[in-house]
């Protein structure tokens, strides 16, 4: 069933959970991120990045997430993400994602307020909650590797100008840069948890995560118990697919099918975000 983005929040918030949200540009990170929510019954969030255009379109895995979303037992949001313009979130809208991130990270402080507040009143017109950016986050969604950037506090995010711009557009969450990077990390993740503690205190809503794959629990759990309550994730189970399509074929060379790549993605896919889960979801998943 579809749940507004503010609905899966609050239970992360009620429950000291982080609700997962995860990029799912084919078919087999799709159904096999639904498979793990149902499985579990908990809330989870299935998202398409601007970046992913080159893997699928939104117009084409878009309906297939808004339709397996709605027929699925378990609460989940469709959510646009890294949307870079108005008409990216409008694209979004209207294939019928109920969710959306606006990023105007990159831009100047007062155009990314003016998108961003333009955005959300798109979104209030349907009810929707939007996530907006402040403060850069190194890497991008595409698989590369960000070694540049890591503990580079320059680029996190300032708690003064992130509650006046919380205040200013009504943003439903913020994702703020505290020391994860996008893609693989080369190095270990600075985390400046008590920023996010200030952050979360000081804007009043629920912090995201961009760069959540490649973490370990307790830093997960840390992040979660300072503020954090939305976890964007990729990179980590795309790697793991990779690495279950190489294994299957040291294992059977004469694998020509590739119909047995894909059912091997997607069960190292299930088996990944699993894993996460059980740690994000702490004491609510079996
Ligand atoms: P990772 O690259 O760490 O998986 O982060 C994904 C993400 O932040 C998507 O917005």
């Amino acid at each position: 069933m579809l749940i507004g983005l503010k609905e899966a929040l609050e239970f992360g918030e009620k429950n000291n959970c982080g609700i997962a949200s995860i990029n799912t540009p084919t078919l087999e990170m799709l159904v096999a991120t639904i498979k793990v929510a149902e499985r579990h019954n908990i809330p989870l969030i299935i998202q398409h990045a601007e970046v992913h255009e080159s893997v699928n379109t939104i117009e084409n895995i878009g309906p297939a997430m808004v339709e397996l979303a709605k027929r699925s037992s378990a609460p989940l949001v469709v959510h646009v993400d890294h949307g870079e313009t108005f008409d990216y979130v409008k694209r979004g809208f209207d294939v019928g994602f109920n969710s959306a991130m606006y990023d105007g990270s990159r831009l100047p402080y007062e155009e990314n307020l003016a998108t961003t507040k333009r955005v959300v009143a798109l979104a209030n017109e349907y009810g929707y909650g939007i996530e907006a950016e402040l403060g850069v986050m190194p890497g991008r969604e595409d698989g590369a590797d960000s070694t540049t950037g890591i503990g580079d506090e320059s680029l996190y995010t300032d708690p003064d100008l992130a509650a006046e711009f919380v205040a200013q557009t009504g943003v439903t969450a913020l994702a703020c840069s505290f020391g994860t990077v996008h893609g693989l990390y080369k190095a270990d993740p600075k985390i400046n948890y008590e920023l996010i503690s200030t952050l979360r205190q000081r804007t009043g809503v629920p912090i995201v995560m961009h760069g959540g794959s490649g973490l370990s629990p307790a830093e997960y759990r840390e992040c979660i118990s300072r503020g954090v309550k939305k976890i964007n994730y990729y990179t980590y189970a795309d790697k793991a697919a990779l690495e279950a399509v190489k294994q299957l074929l040291v294992d059977k060379p004469d694998t020509y099918v590739f119909v047995a790549a894909a059912v091997a993605a997607g069960l190292a896919i299930e088996k990944n975000i699993d894993t996460l889960v059980q740690c994000l979801y702490e004491g609510h998943v079996n």
